[in-house]
């Protein structure tokens, strides 16, 4: 063996992409599974493509054995790093046989081969099947695999087919990033799906023993995603085989390993007395997500990981149309475009900001964020809104049949719906490389019976890019009469320039209902009147923009409370009240009417205009706001919480779920006048999860002293209700409290900082949860969040990576808390072997 060299963590960029010079065709594994010494053979059919040495990935194994076409390789034809294996003079097809020795059991970092309960489970991507062996771990590099796994467990499972027991082969080629493998003790939920192509589908869902009973949603919601692919998309399942694996300790919500998707437990295992209806809704988002990712990611692939959006926004986007169609699609859209505000909109305005397709990154893990996800599914959307649904699906049709098989780019994809469609979309590219949420300021004008609308785009500079080209940005308007009467259905404009006008011949002034849908994830500046937005708010035939209207209302109302110290004003609350009672009206609507922004938007809104946010005074605000909408509502809460009761079994269905988030966030406003009273009786009372958690958090903001004593006694032996009790607890205690109780409850038998859902359960409930609590003038907060990322950074990188992002709005604050955070960034900053995902993340925070 020559030399090796130190370890690198520098910059990747997408410009210095090139394909490898020797590639693997088909590999064949045989796993011999041990905790301290699971042994990996691996023989690569590797065959030559270009000039160059063949440099394989590897780490933290130890090599046994390597043999080149039989014979036992030299010690001069290769050389051995801490993270590679070079072969030198490699010739033109050969076959690499390596045998390595890993650790599982002490694999804490979740990535690749390791131990959750006594199971054996793998997590590769981004970039872990390199501590499984010795491989090319990049997409570009697609094989076909054997897989055998030798150990003394009931079940033991991998991709593709099973051809003995143990033994299975995977005939689509794939990358290394959608290997698996499991085996433990587990049990099956059976099920089957015939594909429209004929193909009978052997399904099953994987749990422990124990927990079979709380699987039939997640089939349930496997086979309709089965069926919609086949009928949106035309796409059919490939394998006779789908499993799905449900496992404790998990970095993210779940993997799409062909044919073996493994999941977090917590978005697989549901029952009326354990989860609630958001859980519900997230096992059925996210089954279909990794389904659908059978032909979005995993038939066709990335080319490198800077196309990751490629799959991810793709992906998204369809699951968010599966849920449209599962749900309502204005309930869906509403809810996704909060989120996508909540997480996107805030990374896009901070120092994390960066382009759906990124190009340089340091880790890649630090790149499955909410721009590559979520905003990557807005743009996908807008896509779709330009081309036309025909257009759209044509694009699609010819991407699955030109690029089946491949490892593509973004180029790639857009030049299906060029070619499908004949339009050019090299403006629209610059979605996918410009970062930034986009501003679109409008003015509206009248005179003469001519309507007129200014629009005017802005995309801020961000770190690393400034001096923006203008975007294109599909905006579908409809326009209403001051009564109300829709006088113009929804047209799209698409703005192209960075100003543009559009004009109509009109007897009156109307009422401007933009952004239909919001057809562009970008900030609207519009100084439209109170009247105007009453009317919407009344009577718009564009559901989401009814409820913007109402969203807008109620932030411009907060602002002026926390800037100015302006009352609620009547016309405000009777217009909330008019909807909160509308029987005809749909209830989970309703509940999203009445939810009042964030602590974090108005937070980001006031920074955004120029205001210095004062966390206590947002909550102060929101809280009196919250009494105030109750007492206007005083007399209505209990007949329409009665009206809002589903009667019969709990069934986790859009209606009943809303009906349950009306009545929730009812309970929520009447304790607010009675102190817990009517909380009291609804948590004794409550047959099902969600009730449960909503008269819960009603009890926790009361103070209740004996409620989360009460609900640990119930429910201490069920990981995932605990998960629930730790966050409750802690996003729920009064401002002042909130990092005391957390520290508490760090100290509490069942806290396991090793657990992802335990560990984000419990900072999260500070840093999302409780703004104000994580904000405390003390500096308390953000000293404690410092300490646990440093305390699990060693064993976990990826979760402290991701947590770490809780500091990424901190110079929208004043100086005192600029200080305390920035300290605190620092000192992680200057820790000594600090992980690569860690330090890349609090260096570009303190970049600015
Ligand atoms: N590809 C997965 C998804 O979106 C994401 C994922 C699961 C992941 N586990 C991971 C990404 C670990 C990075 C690291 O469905
Ligand atoms: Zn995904």
């Amino acid at each position: 063996m020559r030399d090796a060299t130190p370890e690198q963590t520098e910059t990747i960029y997408l410009k210095d992409y090139a394909p490898v010079p020797v590639t693997v065709t088909h590999v064949s594994l045989n796993l011999r599974l041990d905790p301290l010494a699971t042994r990996v053979r691996a023989k690569l059919t590797c065959e030559r493509r270009g000039a160059g040495e063949m440099v394989l990935d590897g780490e933290m194994m130890t090599l046994k054995s390597i043999a080149l076409d039989g014979s036992p390789l030299p010690d001069d034809r290769y050389t051995l790093t801490g993270t590679t294996l070079t072969l030198h003079d490699a010739p033109d097809a050969f076959i690499l046989e390596t045998e390595v020795e890993i650790a599982p059991q002490k694999n804490k970092a979740l990535s690749g081969l390791y131990m959750s309960n006594g199971m054996y489970c793998t997590q590769c991507e981004a970039e872990g099947f390199r501590r499984i062996t010795y491989m090319l771990d990049r997409p570009d590099v697609m094989a076909t695999y054997d897989v055998e796994i030798e150990a003394d467990l009931p079940v033991l499972l991998s991709n593709g087919d099973e051809v003995a027991r143990g033994k299975w082969h995977d005939p689509w080629p794939k990358p290394t990033y959608l290997f698996a493998m499991v085996a433990g003790d587990l049990v099956a939920t059976p099920g089957t799906f015939t594909t429209m192509e004929g193909r009978e589908v052997a399904l099953n869902v994987w749990v422990r023993p124990g927990d079979e009973s709380r699987t039939a949603y997640a089939m349930d919601s496997l086979k309709r995603s089965m069926a919609w692919d086949e009928e949106v998309y035309g796409r059919a399942y490939d394998l006779s085989v789908f499993n799905i694996v449900a496992v404790d300790d998990f970095n993210m919500g779940a993997m799409e390993n062909k044919g073996l998707n493994i999941f977090n437990s917590k978005y697989v295992l549901a029952s009326p007395e354990t989860a609630t209806d958001a859980d519900f809704a997230n096992i059925e988002r996210i089954v279909a997500h990794e389904y659908f990712h059978n032909w979005t990611g995993n038939r066709i692939t990335c080319r490198d990981w800077f196309q990751l959006c490629l799959k991810e926004g793709l992906t998204v986007f369809r699951d968010q149309q599966f849920s449209q169609d599962a749900r309502g699609f204005a309930t869906q859209r509403i809810g996704d475009v909060l989120n996508l505000r909540a997480r996107q909109f805030r990374e896009d305005a901070g120092p994390l900001a960066h382009p759906v397709r990124p190009e340089s990154f340091v880790e890649i893990n630090n790149f499955y964020t909410a721009t590559i996800y979520e905003k990557g599914a807005e743009v996908i959307g807008m896509l779709r809104t330009l081309v036309g649904a025909e257009g759209y699906a044509k694009g699609c049709a010819l991407y699955f049949e030109r690029h089946d098989g491949q490892a593509c780019t973004i180029e790639d994809w857009l030049a299906c719906f060029e070619d499908a469609t004949g339009q050019d979309l090299a403006q629209f590219k610059l979605w996918y490389a410009q970062a930034g949420t986009p501003r679109v300021e409008v003015t509206e004008h009248f005179a003469d019976g001519i309507y007129r609308i200014d629009l005017r785009q802005i995309v801020p500079d961000t770190p690393g890019q400034s001096d923006k080209a203008p975007m294109v940005i599909p905006l579908a308007l409809g326009l209403l009469d001051t009564a109300g009467r829709e006088v113009r259905g929804t047209e799209v404009h698409a703005l192209t320039k960075a100003s543009d006008s559009l004009t109509f011949d009109l007897p009156e002034k109307p009422v401007l209902s933009i952004l239909r849908g919001f057809s562009a994830p970008v900030i609207l500046e519009m100084a439209q009147t109170d009247a105007d937005k009453l009317t919407l708010l009344a009577h718009d035939t564009d559901p989401f923009n009814r409820w913007e209207a109402g969203r807008a209302l109620a932030k411009d109302r907060l602002m002026r409370a926390i800037t100015e110290d302006a009352g609620f004003d009547d016309a405000w609350l009777g217009a909330l009240a008019t909807l909160a009672t509308d029987a005809g009206a749909d209830p989970a609507f309703r509940a999203l009417a009445l939810a009042l922004p964030s602590q974090d938007d108005l937070a980001q809104s006031l920074h955004t205009a120029g205001v210095v946010p004062d966390p206590d005074r947002i909550y102060a605000i929101r809280r009196a706001a919250t009494l105030v909408i109750a007492e206007t509502l005083r007399d209505d809460l209990t007949p329409l919480r009665e009206a809002m009761a589903t009667p019969g079994a709990y069934d986790p269905n859009a209606t009943d779920a809303g009906k349950r988030s009306l009545g929730g966030r009812l309970l929520g406003l009447q304790t607010y006048l009675d102190g817990g009273a009517a909380a009291g009786l609804a948590y004794d009372m409550a047959d099902n999860m969600t009730d449960r958690m909503a008269a819960f958090s009603c009890l926790l903001d009361v103070g209740d002293e004996t409620v989360a004593h009460r609900f640990e006694t119930d429910w201490q032996h069920d990981r995932l209700v605990m998960d629930k009790w730790f966050m409750a607890q802690v996003a729920h205690a009064a401002p002042r409290d909130a990092v005391g109780l957390a520290d508490r409850l760090t100290r509490h038998k069942d806290f396991d900082p090793s657990n992802p859902n335990r560990f984000r359960a419990l900072i999260a409930g500070l840093t999302a949860g409780n703004p104000a609590g994580f904000h405390d003038p003390s500096g308390v907060g953000y000293t404690f969040l410092a300490n646990w990322l440093l305390f699990l950074d060693p064993s976990n990188p990826q979760m402290t990576a991701r947590m770490s992002t809780a500091f990424d709005g901190w110079t929208r604050y004043d100086a005192d808390r600029q200080a305390l955070m920035r300290a605190e960034l620092e000192r992680i900053a200057g820790t000594e072997s600090l992980s690569r995902d860690l330090s890349e993340m609090v260096n570009r925070m303190l970049a600015p």
